[in-house]
């Protein structure tokens, strides 16, 4: 991508590498940057001289440069870093690279000096599709970042948070930095933990979201607040998730669900836009399912929506006339007879499976909780195929048939289960068939938005409930109501309270199968939350240890507000078309939480151990 900016030019150069034209045929320039090719026919020498902006090729010809300047010419190698001046001039007739912006033109170097000289890279620079080991990447960053998939990627991501705080500044929000070094916030993560020097004995907790503090902003009246805040998980890490990652933070006062949401989506709308303009997003305003719906038809709560293959309820053709299971197989029969789910998706086109594809996925579908999974085959001509079929009367394989929406030549996958495990199981198949199938628009963004999540679910270890997202989190008006026990104390909560039927004001947004980002209304009015917090076994006084800050603030004028929390790693991700979340990120952390380049982490010196007052214990004195 070229930058044409004149204000570039310095000492070192007149224009970037990418910016010059046919038009300055004729006038001087001088260029510096990295040699990405040298081709090198002795009395003239051709080097492609690179820099973020572009590649221009210079020409060293024996014929006019003066000597001193071919001689520098032959020693340089690729990634020395050169200065050259020289006439523009029009490339002969036939010699023009259309492939280059600069393609018209060469430089024809009178001057030629290197700046920088360089080793042998561990991998080719100029040959982006090289496949390079990526340890080997992480340990050399810098020579990654130099390749071009990495430029575009975080030339991409650069942009997208210009635009984020464009856009939020024309909507009245104030961009403001919280501390790191601060008290656990916690978001279901470990923390990480920073001793004290200056208070032996004691530790700062790095944030995990910036969540009370946004709060206390409100509390504040700061009215709309949004950061690009760095925040910290220790968790088993995955392609979407880092230890060190960063959130578009965002809170707002006196507003509504609808009015977060559709201030978000507004947002989101115009950075796509902004970031990557060629690519249609599927649907606005962006669609709105409740998490029971999405659960029921995707079978997920980050539903990809670019395509059909939804989840069918296939009971109705399993039960009799009374409503009783009667279809004659025993695993749909004793599934629906506990209450469980028989469910179904169709795989278009799949009918001819062999017997080893129908293995693999049974395997897959075992390793997602399933105990098995059972295939209908519709072949070409109508026949129904496959080893269930034994078990059900003709009717009822018709009716399942129909049930399922498959047409000639599909595959109809079944899962009978508790609603849970199949929503799993049919779910991650359904994303992991679209994939193989080709059913996803690549380019297509799709953004959904899941709210209605329950407030709390019922943790059996401890006997209490624990809320889903955000302790904070309010309720759905209509279901303050439910708030209370079976047994009418809210602090001997029980698994069949109505409290656990109770819906959150809270709402994800999910960006092609990928949970994008999450927020909430928050709960502003002290006696409610008190209320919430017996229901979840903690006491004022508990809360007080780990939110107290809040539950103070809340005492002295708290206005109602809420926001949301957007993964900026993942948005740019999913917007450069990558699946991995290290592709976005100049200098991000293997699986196992290293730092490749820096060598990080690594054993304390000594001398720190002892002016913090630690003793690590059970571990190797020093790892070399
Ligand atoms: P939540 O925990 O859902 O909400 O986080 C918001 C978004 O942050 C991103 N994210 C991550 N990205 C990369 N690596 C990780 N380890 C990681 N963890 C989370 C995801 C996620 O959707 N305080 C609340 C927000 C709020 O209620 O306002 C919060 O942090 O994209
Ligand atoms: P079985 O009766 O265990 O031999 O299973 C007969 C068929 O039903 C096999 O294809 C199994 O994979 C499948 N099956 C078993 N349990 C389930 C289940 N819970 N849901 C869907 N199919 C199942």
């Amino acid at each position: 991508m070229t930058d044409p900016s004149p204000s570039l030019a310095t000492p070192y150069r007149t224009h970037t590498c990418g910016q010059l034209r046919a038009a300055d045929a004729g006038s001087d320039a001088r260029l510096s940057g990295w040699v990405h090719r040298r081709r090198d026919y002795g009395s003239l020498i051709f080097i492609d001289l690179r820099d973020r902006h572009g590649i221009t090729q210079v020409v060293v010809d024996g014929e006019d440069a003066p000597p001193e300047v071919l001689e520098a010419a032959s020693r340089v190698r690729p990634e020395f870093v050169i200065s050259v001046l020289g006439e523009v001039a029009a490339r002969l007739a036939g010699t023009e690279n259309a492939k280059l912006p600069t393609g018209d033109i060469e430089l024809r170097a009178t001057e030629l000096t290197i700046l920088s000289e360089a080793k042998t890279p561990p991998f080719y620079i100029n040959e982006p599709d090289a496949p390079v080991d990526e340890s080997v990447r992480l340990k050399y960053r810098y020579l990654d970042i130099r390749r071009e998939p990495m430029q575009r990627n975080l030339l991409l991501r650069s942009r997208m948070v210009q635009a984020i705080r464009e856009v939020h500044h024309a909507h009245g929000f104030l961009e403001i930095e919280t501390p790191t070094l601060i008290k656990s916030t916690p978001e279901g993560a470990r923390d990480f933990i920073v001793p004290s020097r200056l208070q032996p004995g004691s530790v700062y907790a790095l944030p995990q979201s910036p969540q009370q503090l946004k709060q206390l902003l409100m509390v504040g009246g700061i009215d709309r607040y949004f950061q690009i805040a760095r925040c910290y998980r220790d968790e088993d890490l995955r392609g979407d998730r880092q230890p060190e990652f960063t959130q578009l933070d965002l809170e707002m006062s006196f507003v509504d669900e609808a009015s977060v949401m559709g201030f978000v989506e507004a947002m989101a709308i115009e950075v796509s836009w902004a970031t990557v303009p060629d690519r249609p997003i599927l649907q606005t305003p962006f669609p709105i399912v409740t998490f029971e719906e999405t659960l029921e038809r995707f079978g997920s709560d980050k539903p990809d929506v670019r395509f059909g293959m939804e989840l069918v309820d296939l009971a109705p053709a399993l039960v009799g006339a009374d409503g009783a299971p009667a279809s004659g197989f025993g695993v749909f029969d004793s599934a629906l007879a506990v209450g469980g789910r028989v469910k179904a998706i169709v795989a278009p086109g799949m009918a001819g499976v062999t017997r080893r594809e129908i293995d693999e996925l049974t395997g897959r579908a075992r390793r997602f909780g399933a105990k098995g999974l059972a295939h209908l085959a519709l072949a070409a001509g109508g026949e129904i195929k496959g080893p269930i079929t034994k078990f059900l009367s003709d009717d009822t394989q018709r009716a399942l048939i129909e049930r399922s929406g498959a047409a000639e030549g599909d595959l109809i996958l079944i899962v009978a289960d508790d609603a849970d495990t199949t929503a799993e199981v049919l779910g991650r198949l359904r994303v992991e068939l679209g994939a193989r199938l080709g059913l996803a628009d690549p380019n297509v963004l799709a953004y959904v938005w899941v709210h209605r999540f329950p407030m709390y679910q019922w943790d059996t270890d401890n006997k209490r409930w624990d809320a889903t997202h955000n302790p904070f989190s309010d309720v759905l008006p209509e279901d303050e109501a439910l708030l209370v026990t079976t047994s009418g104390d809210p602090a001997r909560p029980a698994p069949d309270d109505p409290a656990g039927r109770a819906r959150a004001l809270q709402y994800d947004l999910a960006l092609n199968g990928w949970e994008l980002g999450g927020g909430s209304i928050r709960i502003h009015r002290r006696e409610l939350l008190e209320r919430s917090f017996l229901l979840q076994g903690q006491t004022i006084e508990a809360m007080r240890e780990k939110f107290g800050a809040v539950l103070e603030a809340f005492e002295y004028g708290a206005p109602p507000h809420g926001g949301i929390a957007l993964g900026i790693d993942r948005w740019a991700a999913l917007l450069a078309d990558q699946t991995n979340i290290r592709e976005v990120m100049a200098f991000p952390k293997t699986q196992s939480g290293s730092d490749l380049m820096l060598e990080a982490p690594s054993a304390p010196e000594p001398s720190q151990y002892e002016e913090l007052g630690l003793r690590f214990v059970g571990v190797p004195e020093k790892r070399s």
